[in-house]
């Protein structure tokens, strides 16, 4: 499984890109908004930094406006993604795109019909949110399982992001379940290298070390 930031801010970007095991990122409105900036010029900042697919959200709700937005968007760089919003326009828009080459990401996918729909319209990458339904009472680790059957029961080559991802055990829990990428927060990226005895282990090497030299 491919690991994804889930961040507009640059910093954490590029001390995400210096790891080397960062295959891509993805923004949202949200994101861009907490950042204060333009969505091109972040994404094209981000570009110069990390060497795969960087989710880019349109804002329009209408089909027309959705196109023109993502061609837009898929001019500044050959690594830009759409992000589509799950919808019936969104839907329609993604099979446009596909048709024209330009890479999408369906966003706001909370059941695997939704995703089977993305997948029917050729989309790229699909992107259930984990977190936001165990919020409501539901298992999103369960959604990227079916997910995951449906599209290899028909051989659909949409890629699962499982998205939303708000802890480690989320990112261990859909790697099982056969996403494709995580798409993690940079505090969860962190956490991800935490374990106490891992620690303690450093501290004890560095002990020893140091009595033997003594
Ligand atoms: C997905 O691409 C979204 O940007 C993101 O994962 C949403 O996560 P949140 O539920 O933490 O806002």
């Amino acid at each position: 499984m491919e690991i994804f930031l889930d961040t507009a801010n640059i910093e954490e970007i590029k001390k995400g890109a210096s790891l080397g095991i960062i295959s891509g990122v993805t923004t949202n409105p949200s994101l861009i908004a907490r950042e204060g900036r333009d969505l091109k010029e972040v994404v094209m900042e981000i570009a110069g930094l990390i060497d795969g697919p960087i989710s880019a959200e349109v804002i329009s709700l209408e089909y027309e406006g959705m196109v023109k937005e993502a061609e837009e968007l898929s001019k500044l760089h050959p690594n830009i993604t759409i992000k589509i919003p799950m919808t019936w326009d969104g839907v329609r828009a993604v099979k446009t795109l596909s048709q024209k080459g330009i890479k999408t990401n369906v966003t706001l996918v909370f059941s695997a019909n939704q995703a089977l729909l993305a997948a029917l319209a050729g989309a790229t990458f699909v992107s259930p949110f984990v977190g936001r339904l165990d919020d409501t009472g539901h298992d999103g680790v369960y959604l990227i399982e079916e997910i995951k059957a449906i599209y290899e029961n028909y051989n659909f080559k949409t890629k699962i992001i499982a998205a939303s991802i708000r802890h480690p055990l989320h990112v261990t829990q859909v790697a099982k379940a056969g996403a494709d990428i995580a798409t993690v927060p940079f505090k969860v990226l962190t956490q991800m290298f935490a374990h106490p005895q891992t620690k303690e282990g450093i501290e004890k090497f560095l002990a020893d070390w140091q009595a033997m030299k003594r």
